[in-house]
């Protein structure tokens, strides 16, 4: 069969609407027809070359859809299921896997862009194998999955709300509800209000914590961020310093620039936490004041994708949206077409949009 979908072929050009060809799902395979799949700073990282990625990739690791067949032995899913994609699918057999830290899974092929047998199931006309980022690649129609990264969750949450939860949802509400544990009460400042820092925000109003304080750049996501339950906003670190007095027991970096990671210690009162989200490109180090770090007893921790396991983790974050306890509708601010990625890559260059998402 055929699939239309965005083809990175090089860091730093422009990604390629392309036809390829996709063979029909293996044994533990999974066919999905996407619904919808958002773009996610991750997917500009690889674009823009910060990330070394095995290439040429469809991009887009945020999506959701109906399956529509499965390969031999599946059991999790069937036809006609709605389904969110993980894009670090488990192994789960792994030392990680089995004390349920699937996001750590070591016995994935995802990080090479590869189905478990080492192969993609996509081909240029030439013959040309293409891989699916993250094993996913939701920036096409169909793509054909590990059953492990197609997890079913109730068809009442639309395609667009479900694709966030296969990214940006998860790794937020994940970094305050699973990596921090952020208790009631606390005080808690975010830096960054693109999907990934609203979704934080998002967790931390869901976890009773307050002060929240959001810090963009933008305006437009402070307006956001206050509609969504900040107490206080700011348009620098610098000016939420002013904010909590003390500083702050939880500091969420959601942006991934040197100059705001190394801003968190310095917003943090005394025992306080330091949780970084956001991804910087790689090889580039952060300094931290050490003796006043250990002075005043700080901890900083890395979250990767929530520290969540997909199966537990989606559903829940599905049902959260359902009862009215997540806005998560509040993050889809522009629904696009495949052809308008670049379009969305520039608005978020420029700190623009909520979050795109594209609707097939
Ligand atoms: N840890 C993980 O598992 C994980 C998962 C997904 C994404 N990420 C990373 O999280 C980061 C955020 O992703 P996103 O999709 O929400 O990005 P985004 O581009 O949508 O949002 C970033 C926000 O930061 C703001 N911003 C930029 N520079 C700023 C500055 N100097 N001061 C204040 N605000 C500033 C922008 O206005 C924008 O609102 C990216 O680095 C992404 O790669 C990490
Ligand atoms: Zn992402
Ligand atoms: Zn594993």
């Amino acid at each position: 069969m055929d699939t239309r979908a965005a083809v990175l072929d090089a860091p730093g050009q422009p990604l390629v609407l392309e036809t390829l060809s996709l063979d029909a799902p293996r044994a533990g395979e999974v066919l999905v027809r996407l619904g919808a799949s958002g773009v996610c700073h991750s997917d500009l990282h690889v674009r823009d070359g910060h990330w070394k990625r095995p290439l040429p990739a469809v991009l887009g690791h945020e999506g959701a859809g109906l399956v529509e067949a499965v390969g031999d032995g599946v059991t999790s899913v069937e036809s006609g299921d709605h389904v969110v994609l993980s894009w670090w699918y488990p192994c789960r057999r792994c030392r990680s896997c089995a004390s349920g830290r699937a996001w750590a899974c070591s016995g994935t092929r995802a990080g090479e862009s590869l189905l478990p047998d080492g192969t993609t199931r996509l081909q240029r006309e030439s013959g040309e194998p293409v891989r699916a980022y993250l094993a996913i690649g939701t920036f096409s129609e169909l793509a054909v999955v590990p059953e492990s990264a197609a997890v079913r969750v109730s068809p009442d949450v639309p395609f667009d709300v479900a694709s966030l939860i296969g990214c940006a949802v998860t790794t937020g509400v994940g970094a305050v509800l699973n990596t921090a544990r952020v208790p009631a009460g606390a005080s808690v400042i975010v830096l960054g209000c693109g999907g990934v820092g609203l979704s934080v925000l998002m967790g931390a109003r869901l976890a009773g914590a307050g002060p929240i304080v959001a810090v963009d750049r933008s305006k437009e996501k402070l307006d956001l961020a206050r509609e969504l339950g900040a107490t206080q906003t700011a348009a620098s670190s610098e000016e939420a310093h002013g904010f909590l007095g003390e500083g702050a027991d939880f500091v969420f970096e959601a942006i991934g620039l040197p100059v705001t990671i190394e801003a968190v210690q310095g917003l943090l009162a005394p025992g306080g936490t330091g949780v970084l989200v956001g991804l910087t490109p790689q090889g580039v180090p952060v300094s931290l004041d050490a003796y006043t770090f250990v002075d005043r007893g700080l901890r900083l921790i890395g979250s990767n994708y929530g520290s969540s396991d997909p199966a537990v983790d989606f559903p829940r974050l599905a049902g959260l949206y359902l009862e009215g306890a997540l806005p998560l509708d509040r993050l889809v601010s522009h629904r696009i077409g495949l052809d308008e990625i670049e379009e969305a890559f520039d608005a978020m260059r420029r700190g623009e949009r909520a979050r795109s998402v594209v609707v097939f």
